[in-house]
């Protein structure tokens, strides 16, 4: 067993921490308070490959590997988790659908322009009525009786990246009954084409850079050409996308966590109270104890998952146990992490002069998005237990 990284995985590592400390953390503040998109710094992020990490060149990706792209992200998220979260979704949930189930057509048209970061993508599995239970969707893709275009009708909420996406992986039913995951189909849909619509943008607690919104289709009309594998392979190629998207998330939440927690040691030494360093007291080094502890497994139980990612690839196998157990446990430390932080930073950790606050806001939503803690218990226990 190796524990070191190879020379590329060090190059991306050391490109993205110095990308994300010199251009990113220090804005990051500010386009918190506004909760405006980060265009020219999500460019920037396009033009040194971190949009798609692990697509081949041919398609404008950097080539690399699974280990590769969570390093990348945790330094990103380190310095701001919404920008994270606008990477990993055109590496991950529109890269992944593409890269595993496109054709060569639409791997060179679709795929090239997210890959490179030229456009953005998103992914819009959720609906208003069904989040953990995907396959409760009520979208609808209606073959035209020429055979040459879907009519899809849907409406689709928390979609992120949604009001600055131009390609969007969408999911919709075209089998005879609803919530069956045979009859699911994944579609791209180009947010150009009329009869698509961007509904209300989220007021969110935190990753306010990132833009979410809920989209409608009415009477969409979506070449045969857009859609992703086979009709009725939607519903498959969802969880495959989410088995490696959970990857990137828990590397976020290792990034919050190390932040948080690079942030509360600092102030532990500089801080003084009863004429001591604050880091002296038991009450203190127990946090920070506790903290390293649950960064250091989280990040092992990170690269874990990529390097499963490879393998299972390579074997035809799947990682959903390993990218389920890093994603709960990231981003519970995140949570954990940032709360302790902002602990022991007091009154200081409360006030938004410090980036402390916003690591607390931005960590919760690891525990949300790409499956719930409850859901990722649920597949951790329906593996262990074979039980439904
Ligand atoms: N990989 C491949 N196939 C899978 C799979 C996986 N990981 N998990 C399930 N499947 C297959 C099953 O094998 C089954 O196929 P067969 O019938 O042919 O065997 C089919 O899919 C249905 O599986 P289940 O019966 O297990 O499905 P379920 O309805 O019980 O749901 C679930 C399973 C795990 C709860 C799933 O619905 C789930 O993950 N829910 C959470 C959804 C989620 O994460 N949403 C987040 C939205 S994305 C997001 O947050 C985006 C963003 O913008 C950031």
């Amino acid at each position: 067993m190796d524990f070191a990284l190879t020379e590329d995985q060090q190059m991306i590592q050391d490109a993205a921490r110095e990308f994300a400390q010199n251009e990113i953390a220090p804005i990051a503040a500010e386009f918190d308070a506004s909760g405006e998109f980060p265009v020219e710094s999500i460019r920037k992020a396009g033009e040194l490959g971190f949009m798609g990490v692990e697509v081949p060149e041919a398609y404008g990706g950097a080539n690399l590997d699974p280990i590769s792209y969570a390093l990348m992200m945790t330094e990103i998220s380190a310095a701001d988790a919404a920008h994270g979260t606008i990477v990993s979704v055109n590496n991950s949930l529109f890269g992944v659908p593409l890269l595993e189930f496109g054709n060569e057509e639409q791997k060179r048209r679709l795929l090239t322009p997210i890959a490179s970061g030229e456009v953005n993508g998103a992914y819009a599995l959720t609906e208003p009525q069904s989040g953990s239970d995907a396959r409760a969707m009520r979208a609808r893709a209606v073959l035209s009786a020429d055979g040459s275009h879907y009519v899809i009708n849907a409406k689709k909420s928390w979609i992120t990246s949604g009001p600055v996406a131009r390609y969007i992986v969408l999911f919709a039913n075209t089998g005879p009954a609803d919530g069956d995951a045979a009859g699911i189909t994944a579609f791209v849909v180009d947010t150009a084409e009329p009869g698509f619509q961007c509904g209300k943008t989220e007021p969110k607690l935190g990753i306010r850079a990132s833009a979410t919104c809920e989209i409608e289709l009415s009477d969409y009309c979506c070449p045969v050409e857009n859609r992703i594998g086979e009709e009725g392979q939607g519903f498959k190629i969802a969880m495959t996308v989410l088995d490696s998207g959970r990857i990137g998330i828990a590397a976020q939440s290792l990034g919050i966590a190390r932040a948080a927690y690079e942030a509360a040691l600092e102030y532990s030494r500089e801080r003084k109270a009863f004429g001591e360093a604050i880091g002296s007291f038991q009450s203190i080094q127990n946090k920070i104890a506790d903290m390293k502890l649950r960064i250091e497994a989280s990040r092992l139980l990170v690269l874990e998952a990529a390097w499963g990612k490879a393998r299972a690839k390579k074997s035809g196998s799947k990682n959903t146990l390993k990218a389920s157990i890093a994603k709960l446990y990231a981003s519970e430390t995140a949570m954990f992490v940032t709360h302790q932080a902002l602990q022991i930073h007091g009154g200081m950790g409360y006030s938004k002069e410090l980036p402390l606050e916003r690591y607390f806001r931005d960590a919760k939503i690891t525990e949300i998005y790409e499956g719930t803690s409850e859901i990722q218990r649920m597949v951790i226990a329906r593996h262990e237990t074979g039980l439904r």
